[in-house]
């Protein structure tokens, strides 16, 4: 039985069960609008963070895995598709580095065919535990063939078949499909499964980030970097223009 819940009263809901068979125990004062809480853990000031975002994104994702926060290497990944269409879903981050950050997935999918019609997209980490958000933006590049097929080469044996076996973002009819064409690509490459052409690495090529900390009283920090000129000696070089931004 649904449950439903309301913004702003007490709710007035049937209770049931959760689809894993859970009793839903709070749905009855579930208030949602009255969900808060006080960011009190840290703060992030100019002089204690890196002039390099990189650097400081380093800094704290470390501090996240450190922190054994859930899965700190899930990321928020935005697309807009050539119809102007935006879409997030979520994707593990599998390298970074002054070139960007990297991520691997199917080129045929809803997010591939939206980065093929438009390279521009955001990435979000969302670190709960730290009351901490790290938001990236940039140009997306496929990664090299070389850098593909060594992390392919470094996947378990089923997430190499599952490579093959789903055809990811389209519809099925069932799951059998997966269940069918997993059986079929295992015993057609046995122990062996090459790269599928459609499979492989993204990277982003940030050009702006913003680390948020959560803060008392909704007086948060945020500092936000983005690629700017500085004048060095004789000419001018790229360099991060470090900013605050109310929150
Ligand atoms: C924690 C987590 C990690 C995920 N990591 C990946 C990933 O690295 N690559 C990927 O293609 N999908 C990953 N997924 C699945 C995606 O969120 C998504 O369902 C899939 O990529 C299809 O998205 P699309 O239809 O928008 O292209 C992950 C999902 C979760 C919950």
């Amino acid at each position: 039985m649904a449950c439903s819940y309301q913004l702003g009263t007490k709710a007035e809901s049937r209770c049931g069960s959760t689809t894993l068979g859970l009793p839903i125990l709070a749905c009855m004062s579930t208030d949602i609008a009255s969900l808060r809480k006080s960011y009190e853990r840290a703060e992030l000031s100019e002089d204690a963070s890196h002039a390099d975002p990189l650097q400081q994104f380093e800094q704290w994702f470390n501090e996240a895995v450190a922190g054994e926060v859930p899965e700190p290497n899930a990321m928020t990944l935005a697309t807009v598709d050539s119809r102007m269409r935006p879409s997030t879903r979520v994707v593990l981050i599998k390298g970074f580095d002054a070139r960007g950050i990297t991520w691997f997935t199917n080129f045929e999918s809803r997010k591939g065919l939206a980065l093929a019609g438009n390279p521009f997209a955001a990435l979000q980490f969302h670190w709960v535990e730290l009351e901490r958000v790290v938001r990236i933006e940039g140009r997306v590049e496929k990664v090299s063939d070389e850098e593909s097929d060594a992390y392919f080469h470094s996947r378990p044996l089923d997430s190499r078949i599952g490579a093959w076996a789903s055809p990811q973002s389209q519809v099925i009819s069932s799951r059998s499909v997966l269940v069918t064409n997993a059986a079929k690509y295992g015993a057609k490459f046995m122990l062996q499964p090459p790269r599928p052409a459609h499979w492989g690495g993204y990277r982003l090529v940030p050009d702006q980030w913003e680390f948020w900390q959560g803060r008392k009283s909704r007086l948060h920090d945020r500092l936000r970097y983005q690629i700017g000129k500085a004048t060095t000696g004789g000419g001018t070089s790229a360099a991060w223009v470090r900013e605050r931004l109310a929150p």
